[in-house]
């Protein structure tokens, strides 16, 4: 089984390069999947080549995939539509292809096609990698994507429920309605195994942890509060907080002595939130990271801080 390791935090602190090197680090003895589920996709960015949703070689044991929920759903739809062939009747079929182009753009249809391709990675593409790390989207978008097994078990019962009953009054657009196992209530089964068994994944600290990553400033210090809150409520395994772009200027321009002196009450509220086991401070490099010497500069800096 592989370790699942997500990076979450607010807008532009780090998550996308923290992640990426704590990647490349781990790469050092493990296969490795790095694995973007923002719909920004910096990952190519970072790397300087593109990457998209098949996996792609990064490096020795290192690759890539960047998933786009957008992209998921419509995927997922003409998947359906292509299965309801053989159970519905020709004459309307384009009625109910209709009805699913509807639910298409219907409150949470992207995040679930994305949880459904999270779900095939950590449970069948990603099963060759010692680990699977996620570079997440901003906060609040992360927060929901680890409390969907939840949801979505709840609503596959919903839907289960309401196959079962259907089922009783045969729908006229149902072609041989009655002898054969119901193929919907068998597929909804499936996916209420399969969310149950990434439920369990997720919720294993042997397996699973989301670190986080902030800078001392005071929203990113608030949202970093709430988020471990919030996860400590839903039972997921919480890992370090790395806190980015530390300045430590105890002499030189005055400037940079005052920025350094604001952030101290802001790392300090940082080191001291409840739940987080290890913090570790990685110092605002001179550099954007923006090339691979760059990146290699950033990893060796991360690789000092995080085994220390
Ligand atoms: N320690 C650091 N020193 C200097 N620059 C840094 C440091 N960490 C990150 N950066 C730079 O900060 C910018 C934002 O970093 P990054 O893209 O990793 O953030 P993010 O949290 O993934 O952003 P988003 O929320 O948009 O996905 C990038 O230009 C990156 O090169
Ligand atoms: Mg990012």
């Amino acid at each position: 089984m592989s370790r699942i390791r997500f990076f979450g935090g607010k807008g532009g602190v780090g998550k996308t390069t923290v992640a990426a090197a704590y990647a490349a680090h781990q790469a050092g003895q493990n296969r490795v999947l790095l694995v973007s589920t923002d719909p920004a996709h910096n990952l190519s960015d970072l790397f300087r080549r593109k990457i998209g949703p098949k996996i792609t070689a990064i490096d020795d044991r290192l690759d890539a995939i960047e998933i786009d929920a957008e992209k998921e759903a419509h995927r997922y739809i003409e998947e359906v539509k292509s299965n309801l062939k053989e159970q519905v009747r020709p004459a309307l079929l384009e009625e109910v292809h209709r009805h699913i182009d509807m639910a298409r753009h219907s409150p949470g249809a992207n995040e679930s096609a994305l949880f459904d391709r999270i779900t095939r990675l950590i449970l069948e593409e990603g099963s060759g990698y010692d680990l699977l790390v996620f570079d997440t989207a901003p906060t609040g978008h992360t927060l929901r994507l680890v409390s969907l097994p939840e949801m979505m078990g709840v609503w596959v019962d919903g839907l289960i429920g309401r196959r079962k009953s259907l089922k009783d009054e045969t729908p006229s657009w149902v072609k041989d309605p009655q002898d054969k196992p119901d193929p919907i209530l068998e597929k909804l089964n499936q996916r209420k195994v399969r969310f149950s068994r990434v439920r369990e994944i997720l919720h294993d600290q042997s397996q699973t942890s989301f670190s986080f990553v902030a800078i001392p400033e005071r929203l990113s210090v608030l949202e970093t509060q709430r988020a471990v809150e919030d996860l400590i409520q839903n039972r997921i395994p919480i890992g370090e907080l790395v806190i980015n772009k530390v300045l430590k200027a105890t002499s030189g321009e005055e400037f940079f002595r005052k920025r350094a002196r604001a952030q101290l009450p802001y790392l300090k509220q940082l080191h001291s939130i409840k739940g987080i086991e290890k913090c570790i401070e990685l110092p605002l490099l001179e550099f954007d990271i923006d090339d691979e010497t760059r990146f290699r500069d950033f990893c060796r800096v991360f690789t000092d801080r995080f085994t220390e």
